[in-house]
């Protein structure tokens, strides 16, 4: 179970979610992903036929393993399931005073998936926290950016106060997205992440490529555009997947999900 986070609004969290989705879809691997965000941006991609209950729903009910109802097929075919999000998940980001294991009970016994990913709004506020709660792995997505630096610490240190109850939470790594390595302000600011976390670097970074948003658009994996950009960028992603699921592997047994 992995969750994708970040401070900041907009520098790719829904765009590496769904990459890794499409990455692990292309190996084979039965997927799960659980829109947290209420904006639902992933929901929209991974577009399903019908949604019958949301994110919402199971956060409001709250039942050990109800989630698993709330999963239904994807638009993208084969292997990977969603759990949908809608505006209203909004209001659930309002503490409710009983701690960040919410969404956690509502996934327990959940079975049949190789991977959980989950998607998580841009704050590290409630919704983010209790993904972070159910996670095996947390995976941080900045941009190569000024407030990048502060904004990864400052996902470093959510993950840390959760580590503090999650004894499972491990950190996957930071990816850096949308680079330009033409850019000296890039180059600049990659230099400054390398420095600041060396090896918690994903590598390579994610390349800015119109083809990132064509896929979204078209409501498909970005594995299935085989134009050189396209193949670059799913080449990456795969390279991540390994990455993640050799952290996973590394940090104990991988608890039995099937
Ligand atoms: N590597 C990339 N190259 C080009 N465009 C990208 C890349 N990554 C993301 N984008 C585009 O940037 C925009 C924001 O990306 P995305 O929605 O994945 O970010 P986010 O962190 O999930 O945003 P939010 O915080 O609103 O949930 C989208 O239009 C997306 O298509
Ligand atoms: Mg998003």
């Amino acid at each position: 179970m992995i969750s994708v986070l970040s401070l900041k609004g907009g520098v790719g969290k829904t765009s590496v979610t769904l990459g890794l989705a499409g990455a692990a879809q292309s190996r084979g691997l039965r997927t799960l992903v659980v829109d947290l965000d209420p904006q639902a941006n992933a929901t929209v991609v991974l577009d399903p036929a019908k949604i019958e209950f949301t994110a919402n729903d199971v956060l409001a009910d709250g039942r050990a393993g109800i989630l698993s109802q709330a999963v239904v097929a994807s638009g993208w075919g084969d292997g990977i399931g969603l759990v949908a999000s809608e505006r209203a998940l909004e209001h659930r980001a309002v503490p409710e005073g009983e701690g960040n294991v919410r969404l956690r009970i509502t996934m327990q016994g959940i079975q049949g998936y190789d991977l959980v990913l989950l998607d998580t709004p841009p704050a590290l506020g409630e919704l983010t926290r209790n993904a972070l709660s159910a996670s095996d792995l947390a995976l941080v997505v900045t941009e190569p950016s000024l407030f990048a630096l502060q904004g990864a610490q400052q996902a470093l240190e959510s993950i840390e106060v959760v580590r503090s109850y999650n004894l499972r939470l491990q950190v996957a790594g930071i990816v850096v997205n949308r680079v330009r390595p033409t850019s000296s302000e890039h180059r600049y600011r990659m230099a400054e992440l390398a420095l600041a976390y060396g090896d918690l670097l994903l590598q390579p970074p994610l390349p800015d490529r119109a083809v990132v948003q064509q896929a979204a658009g078209a409501c498909t994996p970005i594995q299935h555009w085989r134009s050189p950009s396209g193949r670059e960028v799913a080449r990456i992603l795969d390279s991540y997947l390994d990455r993640l699921l050799s952290v996973a592997l590394d940090s104990g047994p991988l608890r039995s999900v099937h």
